[in-house]
C-alpha cells in the first residue's frame, strides 16, 4: 500500500462525463476499500438534488455546501473520493486538496458529450444557450487548467473503458 490508512487512497477529478463515480466505484472494488461520491452526500445531507440546489440557493451556494462535503469526506473517509465535476473551481477546495493524491480524469469533447447525453440531467447543461456540445466546450476549455494544477496524475480516459483506465490509475498511483 502505497499512501497511509489516514487519507484518501485516490481522489478522482474531472469534467462531467469523464467516468469519475464508474471508475471511482471499480478502483474501491480492485482494492477492496470504501467509496464516496461528494454529490451523494450533499443530496444526504441536504435531503435535496442537486438540481434543487442550483435552483434554490445558486451555484455559489453550491460550491460553499460542496466545500464543505470536500472537508468532511477528506477527515472522515479513506478509500475511494469522487468530487463533482466543478468542485475545484472554489479555491478554498482547492486548498484542501493540497497534500492528497489527486486523479484528473480526462476526456475529449466527442467522449464527455455522448456520455453525458446518457446520463441524468445535469444543471449546468440543462437549457445550454447555443447547445450542449458546446456548452461542454466551453466548461472543458476553462476548466482543464484548474484540474491539471490540481492533479498528482493525468489519464486520459478518451475511447476507453473504465475497467481500462482504473487499471492504469491503479498501475501508476
Ligand atoms: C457539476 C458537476 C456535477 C455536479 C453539479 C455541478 C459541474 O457532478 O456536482 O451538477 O460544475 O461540473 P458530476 O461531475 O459528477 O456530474
Amino acid at each position: 500500500m502505497k499512501h497511509p490508512t489516514t487519507r484518501p487512497r485516490v481522489v478522482l477529478i474531472g469534467p462531467m462525463g469523464s467516468g469519475k463515480t464508474t471508475v471511482g466505484r471499480l478502483l474501491a472494488r480492485r482494492w477492496a476499500v470504501a467509496v464516496r461520491d461528494t454529490d451523494e452526500d450533499i443530496e444526504a445531507v441536504e435531503g435535496r438534488s442537486i438540481g434543487e440546489i442550483f435552483v434554490d440557493d445558486g451555484e455559489a451556494r453550491f460550491r460553499e455546501i460542496e466545500r464543505d462535503a470536500v472537508a468532511k469526506a477528506l477527515s472522515d473517509h479513506d478509500g475511494v473520493l469522487s468530487l463533482g465535476g466543478g468542485a475545484v473551481l472554489a479555491e478554498q477546495t482547492r486548498e484542501l486538496l493540497a497534500g492528497q493524491p489527486v486523479v484528473f480524469l480526462q476526456v475529449g469533447l466527442a467522449d464527455a458529450v455522448s456520455r453525458v447525453g446518457l446520463g441524468e440531467s445535469r444543471p449546468l447543461l440543462n437549457q445550454a444557450v447555443g447547445g450542449m456540445r458546446s456548452r461542454i466546450k466551453q466548461l472543458l476549455d476553462e476548466r482543464t487548467p484548474i484540474y491539471e494544477s490540481v492533479a498528482t496524475l493525468t489519464v486520459d480516459t478518451s475511447g476507453r473503458t473504465p475497467e481500462d483506465v482504473a487499471e492504469e490509475i491503479d498501475a501508476r498511483i
